[in-house]
């Protein structure tokens, strides 16, 4: 074995996203893509010539295709840095939940995530990588940009020539001076939540005949969800479909949404239904709840879990405050105020929540985007989500509906929606966000599309901890009633630009509730499209995808 010193050139736009450098798989099998990345990531985190001397680096990813390749290549760069350990999920595998436990559980100094979460795989597909600090969260904007302004000056890259090592058998191996650990990739992340929740409650509940339906999606979820839910808490074998992970996720979207986990919503709605179904997504951090004939929306998700929490026992002591992301429904705001607790919100991106979270001020966090979490990681967890409900089933004797309405019943319901409309030319997304900021000065005030608009801006966030600005983060028009629109541009896409239109109207009338959300949301799709000209601006009709 040598260490090699291999000359590179910059490769342009290695910049991360919400959630790390997301590409096609065909960008980073380029020579030397990963590479450079992994190079600048190193540089930037340990000095341009500094080593990682007695430092343990976690590594795994969601299995998708080119994680197996990934995986080596960035073991003889973890070599080449002289970390001291490197802990390798077995098989290259880490849900992204599971890497932020082992980090935390072992005292890694930090740890590299492969995964494209929700987006497809295969050779065709996306792959992305993403760096998490010793906090096991997702690193800060800084950070992410510190490693993009490296990458554009990169002119070497250092790695050893040593052979692959074998990742499908546990114990230790040796690539020159770091120990190699392959780990067992469930039992950190199964330790961390088996103390959370009540598993005697739910094996119960289970025992007397509850029938779930979790559905992996082909994805890494499955191998956890199989292992606690059908091995610990005793479901019948079955109860977690398409458990196997998949590098293609069998030509799926492993994104938990009622378009994409259709199968899913199918079983839910049929005549013989299961009292409960869920979804994780490509990497398992996402979730989706439903009842039987019933879809949970996230926002009320995180609603539910914060009014319920101290039934629960790793919640039991009291939440210190919750946070949400900003276009997140204002469900959990008036749960919170009711009980007393701080209400953050955040821009979109788990990353915003890990300094409420070290800070110590917040204990649960959502997105909309079928996200949620807690201080037990700091990554949002699809599997935590499950187990919470389940665990709020078992004790409360209430269904999943019967959960959500009773929020409902206090504290009105958010009816909300998510209107995406894909793979527009970046130019032209660009083109309209630009025409509604230059509306901002005049929006408030003015009545549109029949509308009388109480204000609008331009999210900004000052994160509160650490005083960081994060500007630009979606554009907001709220009328009278705070009813309100959302508009921002995604930043997890590998092609073109996705314009995400959020929609939101308090609904505290329990005999409208249950008017379709499309209906109910009417009026405000109406005024997006008066103020946002998407049809102008898109040429689309219609969203691509509407949660
Ligand atoms: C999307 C979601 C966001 C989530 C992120 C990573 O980001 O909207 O809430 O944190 O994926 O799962 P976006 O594509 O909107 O930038
Ligand atoms: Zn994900």
């Amino acid at each position: 074995m040598t260490l090699q010193s291999l000359p590179t050139t910059p490769f342009a736009g290695q910049l991360p996203g919400t959630s790390g450098l997301r590409k096609k798989v065909t960008v980073f099998q380029q020579p030397r893509y990963l590479e450079n990345f992994v190079q600048a990531l190193f540089d930037v985190l340990h000095g341009e010539h500094g080593l990682a001397t007695g430092q343990t680096l976690v590594l795994g990813g969601d299995g998708r295709f080119h994680n197996r390749t990934a995986v080596q290549t960035i073991l003889k760069m973890a070599a080449a840095r002289g970390y001291a350990r490197v802990l390798l999920g077995r098989g290259g595998i880490l849900s992204t939940p599971a890497a932020s436990a082992v980090i935390r559980r072992h005292g890694a100094s930090g740890g590299i995530i492969l995964s494209a979460s929700h987006n497809p795989g295969g050779p065709d597909g996306d792959f992305g990588i993403k760096y998490n600090a010793a906090n096991g969260g997702p690193a800060p904007e800084k950070l992410t940009q510190a490693i993009y302004e490296r990458t554009q000056a990169l002119e070497r890259v250092q790695i050893s020539d040593a052979a692959d090592i074998a990742i499908d058998m546990l114990g230790m191996q040796q690539i020159e001076d770091t120990t190699v650990e392959v780990i067992d990739p469930v039992e950190d992340h199964a330790t961390v939540l088996r103390g959370l929740f009540d598993f005697d409650a739910i094996r119960a509940l289970f025992a007397r005949g509850f029938r779930l339906r979790y559905d992996a999606m082909w994805a890494v979820g499955g191998p956890y969800a199989k292992a606690i839910i059908e091995g610990e808490l005793g479901a019948p074998a079955g109860t977690v479909v398409h458990a196997e992970p998949l590098e293609d996720f069998g030509g799926l979207h492993p994104d938990p949404n009622p378009a994409y986990a259709d199968d899913l919503v199918a079983h839910l709605m049929a005549a013989d239904a299961p009292d409960m179904g869920a979804a994780s997504d490509g990497d398992a951090d996402r979730n989706m709840i439903l009842g039987r004939g019933f879809l949970v929306s996230p926002s009320d998700s995180l609603a539910v879990l914060t009014a319920h929490a101290t039934k629960v026992p790793g919640y039991a002591q009291g939440l210190k405050g919750v946070a949400r992301s900003m276009p997140t429904s204002t469900a959990v705001d008036r749960v919170a105020k009711a009980m007393g607790i701080a209400c953050y919100e955040t821009p979109t991106g788990w990353k915003f929540f890990g300094n409420l979270l070290d800070a110590g001020q917040v204990t649960l966090c959502g997105e909309e985007s079928y996200g949620t979490g807690s201080d037990h990681v700091r990554e949002k967890d699809g599997l935590w989500a499950v187990l919470f409900w389940l665990n709020l089933v078992a004790v409360t004797g209430q269904s999943v509906e019967q959960l959500v309405r009773g929020v409902w019943k206090e504290h009105g319901r958010c009816v909300y929606s998510r209107h995406d409309y894909d793979g527009i030319a970046t130019d032209k997304a660009n083109a309209l966000m630009a025409e509604l900021r230059a509306q901002l000065p005049s929006l408030g005030g003015s009545t549109v599309a029949g509308q009388q608009i109480a204000w609008a801006d331009d999210f900004s966030y000052t994160d509160p901890v650490d005083g960081s600005v994060s500007q630009k983060q979606g554009v907001r028009v709220v009328l009278e009633d705070s009813s309100r629109v959302v508009f921002r541009l995604s930043g997890t896409g590998t092609e073109g630009a996705t314009l995400r239109v959020y929609l939101e109207r308090h609904e505290p009338d329990a005999g409208r509730q249950d008017i379709p959300a499309q209906t109910a949301l009417a009026p405000l799709i109406a005024l997006a499209e008066a103020v946002a000209r998407i049809r102008h601006h898109t040429g689309m009709d219609a969203p691509t995808v509407m949660t």
